[in-house]
């Protein structure tokens, strides 16, 4: 079964707690958490200190997804603010290697993020040092964009890559998932998917979960 994880970015933040709660209380197996500057991605969203308290009550794992400038400034901000996994873009990482050892020392797994124009192959390298790689099938900034169809040949490529290197890297999708093409892009090799939109604006946030951990049984 897939692994799911709801992004908070579509939650209403007026009532995080009870989001939270009905994360911690569904299918779920992550909270996908997106950090934006207003630098790199064309939106601003929340850092660490929102982070930090939605810790407080959440059970699930917190996969942090930085789409930030100089993201290895703050990692050890989003280790103390509770992040188990951590994402940079590659577009914005010079020294890949570098910070994914620098994430896996202070105590969490090291994941890239990569724009969809970007060459999975440019992954190669590296993809054993990679616990997560987060596809991403929009361009990230914002919930609710339409799924990019490209991603399945990049989705396929990154699984053969995964499985010729012999590595254990986990393929997360991310933008744009609904309950009609997520079965195909497990079909294609992914293991995770990310929804915001498709969870939070449905009327049973809890029986979407279900359902899109049900996909592809
Ligand atoms: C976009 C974010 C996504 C976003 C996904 O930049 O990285 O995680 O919240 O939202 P949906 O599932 O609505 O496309
Ligand atoms: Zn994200």
């Amino acid at each position: 079964m897939p692994i799911i994880a709801p992004s908070i970015l579509s939650a209403d933040f007026l009532k995080l707690g009870a989001d939270i709660e009905m994360v911690n209380n569904s299918e779920a197996d992550w909270f996908h958490l997106d950090v934006m500057d207003g630098r790199f991605v064309p939106n601003i969203s929340y850092g660490m200190s929102i982070i930090a308290q939605m810790k407080k009550q959440a059970r699930k794992p917190f996969d942090v997804h930085l789409m930030i400038l100089e993201p290895e400034k703050y990692f050890e901000a989003f280790a103390a603010a509770g992040a188990d996994i951590l994402s940079v873009h590659l577009e914005v990482s010079p020294h890949l290697h570098r910070s994914l050892q620098a994430i896996k020392a202070l105590g969490m797994k090291a994941g890239v993020a990569v724009d969809p124009h970007t060459p999975v192959s440019l992954l190669a390298d590296v993809i054993h040092d990679v616990d997560l790689v987060c596809m991403m099938s929009v361009n990230p900034g914002f919930g609710g964009q339409k799924f990019i169809e490209h991603t399945h040949q990049k989705i396929k490529a990154l699984r053969q890559m995964i499985t010729e290197r012999g590595a254990s890297t986990l393929i997360e999708i991310d933008g744009g998932v609904t309950l009609d093409n997520a079965a195909a892009i497990i079909a294609s090799g992914a293991d995770a998917l990310v929804a915001g939109n498709t969870v939070f604006a449905s009327p049973d946030p809890t029986d979407t979960i279900k359902r899109l951990k049900q996909v592809g049984k």
